[in-house]
């Protein structure tokens, strides 16, 4: 069986989680899903980052221990993979002590391969991104991420030999151009390779909040080192017995490009110095912006993905969000351009055209689906459009998905208007041609379900059951899209409209 392993870079606890934390959340959620629709053996992982100085320092803020903080904060980035209905098979905080104790072996082991140094070091670090500066990076002074003074610290400090690592490094990407995706975050990070590397701080002295170094309990391990080894340690901790050889090397790890450089360039080089193999593909999406600026805890201008969600429901928070913005370019969000979409897209296209297709069903076939039909030109927009998905998918060209999905829902809309079955309603001898429009209708329908349930699966499964069939009978799960492969016949059933609230017209017949 085919494996599927994704991941979501593990977040920081120095805060509360936001509608960017939401966003690459669902976004590995939709790739867990639809490769488990292909019926494939699927692993996905998010969690925690709970070391390091970021989270010690608001525990101080907040006058509690540094343990007592990640604690309360925990609690609140679970809530988040939840609330988006992600179907994570594990959430890993890197403050377990099975994380600890493999990232103490991990980088023992490097150690003693002769790949790891100690020196006094002097630099400039910002705190804010656990990451040491040269004065060519900063903008007037400033950490070009925060628009902070980094501070000058001088320390004796373990250093990883990352700049052995340049030539095989460079190889990779040449050997693998699909290795970072999409192409312009693949010549960013293979451009900041050629310019050279240097050996990198692996361990810092004068913190206590983190993983001690094993041989030189002074120290602990640098919080980038402790962070991405959870891609692995998860996979060998997470169920009774080792996931690693199952599902390593992963096929994705998601993030935005804030991240890039630590995923394309120490994770790999930590990777080779271990002998293991490195991860398929980087995907790099964007940022969500408001107001044309990047979303961030520091700027204060967040919007909270949890009121969103409690207003609209999360299908529709889902939505817009590969709706909106193309997936791995930026794009502003708004609860304007939010409430546009819920309204034309969600309660008009979808909802509208289930509550219409159902009412017409109850009124002129007494509430059956009627027998399959042979589905002409529909039924080849819906071959195509599932080519389409398929081929987005595996570019993880998510937004592209959604467009394919939406022109044949579009379609299945103009279908109705074409074929107007009051019309044909009004003449018997047209009995035949009234249910083979009805049928279409439906099966468009069902088809849209199941190729729509990575996006919004809650909305699949209603529409679904609706339709009158079992959720796990209608090829939700195993993605059976097959024009006409359902039985039909059973009774529809009705519900509540998919996206009430906004404009969405009652369920009558035209
Ligand atoms: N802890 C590190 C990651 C370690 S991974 C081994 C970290 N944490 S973070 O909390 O700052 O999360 C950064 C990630 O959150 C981004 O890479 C991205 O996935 C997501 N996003 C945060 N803000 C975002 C937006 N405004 N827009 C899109 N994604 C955003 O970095």
């Amino acid at each position: 069986m085919d494996t599927f392993y994704v991941t979501t870079p593990i977040y920081y606890v120095n805060d509360v989680p936001h509608i960017g934390h939401a966003y690459t959340t669902i976004a590995a959620d939709v790739l867990a899903r639809y490769h488990r629709q292909l019926g494939e053996d699927v692993f996905f992982l998010t969690g925690t980052d709970e070391h390091g100085n970021p989270a010690a320092r608001a525990a101080e803020r907040r006058g509690v221990t540094p343990q007592q903080h990640v604690d309360e904060m925990v609690v609140k980035f679970r809530e988040l993979a939840q609330q988006v209905d992600a179907t994570n098979d594990f959430f890993i905080r890197t403050t377990d002590k099975e994380h600890c104790d493999r990232v103490q072996a991990f980088i023992q082991q490097l150690y003693d391969r002769g790949k790891i140094y100690k020196k006094s070091y002097r630099g400039l670090y910002c705190s804010a991104c656990e990451a040491f500066y040269s004065e060519k990076d900063l903008v007037d002074g400033h950490c070009p991420d925060h628009d902070t003074a980094p501070e000058e610290v001088e320390e004796e400090n373990y250093f990883f030999r990352l700049s052995d690592y340049q030539e095989q490094l460079l190889a990779h990407f040449d050997d693998h151009p699909d290795f970072v995706m999409p192409r312009s975050r693949f010549n960013e990070a293979r451009s900041f390779i050629s310019q050279g590397l240097d050996d990198i701080s692996i361990s810092r002295a004068a913190l206590e909040w983190g993983v001690p170094v094993p041989w030189d309990r002074d120290q602990v391990v640098y919080v980038w080192v402790d962070a991405l080894l959870n891609y692995i340690t998860a996979l060998e901790y997470s169920g009774g017995e080792s996931r690693l050889e199952r599902f390593w090397p992963a096929d994705y790890h998601l993030m935005a490009k804030d991240i890039l450089k630590f995923h394309a360039v120490i994770w790999p080089a930590m990777l080779m110095a271990a002998d293991m193999e490195l991860p398929q593909h980087l995907f790099v999406h964007g940022y969500l912006l408001m107001g044309g600026q990047k979303m961030s805890k520091t700027r204060g201008n967040v919007l909270d993905p949890f009121a969103v969600m409690d207003k609209y429901g999360v299908d529709a928070f889902r939505f817009y969000c590969f709706r909106e913005v193309t997936f791995g370019q930026d794009g502003v969000v708004s609860l304007e351009g939010f409430e546009n979409r819920y309204n034309s897209e969600l309660a008009n296209e979808l909802g509208n055209l289930l509550s219409r297709t159902l009412a017409m069903i109850r009124k002129y076939n007494g509430g059956a689906l009627p027998p399959p039909a042979e589905g002409g030109e529909l039924a080849l927009a819906a071959a195509t459009m599932g080519a389409d998905v398929a081929a987005a998918m595996k570019t993880v060209n998510l937004t592209a998905a959604l467009e394919s999905i939406w022109s044949f829902v579009r379609a299945l809309n103009r279908y109705v208007e074409e074929n107007a079955p009051w019309q044909l309603a009004k003449d018997e001898a047209r009995r035949p041609a009234l249910e083979a429009v009805l049928y279409n209708l439906a099966e468009g329908l069902r088809i849209s379900a199941i190729h729509l349930y990575p996006f919004i699966p809650s909305t699949a499964a209603r529409i679904i059951g609706q339709l009158g069939y079992q959720p796990g009978d209608a090829g939700l799960a195993s993605g059976e899209a097959a024009w006409g492969s359902d039985a039909t016949g059973q009774q529809i059933e009705p519900g509540e409209p998919l996206f009430p609230g906004l404009t969405e017209t009652a369920a009558t017949a035209p």
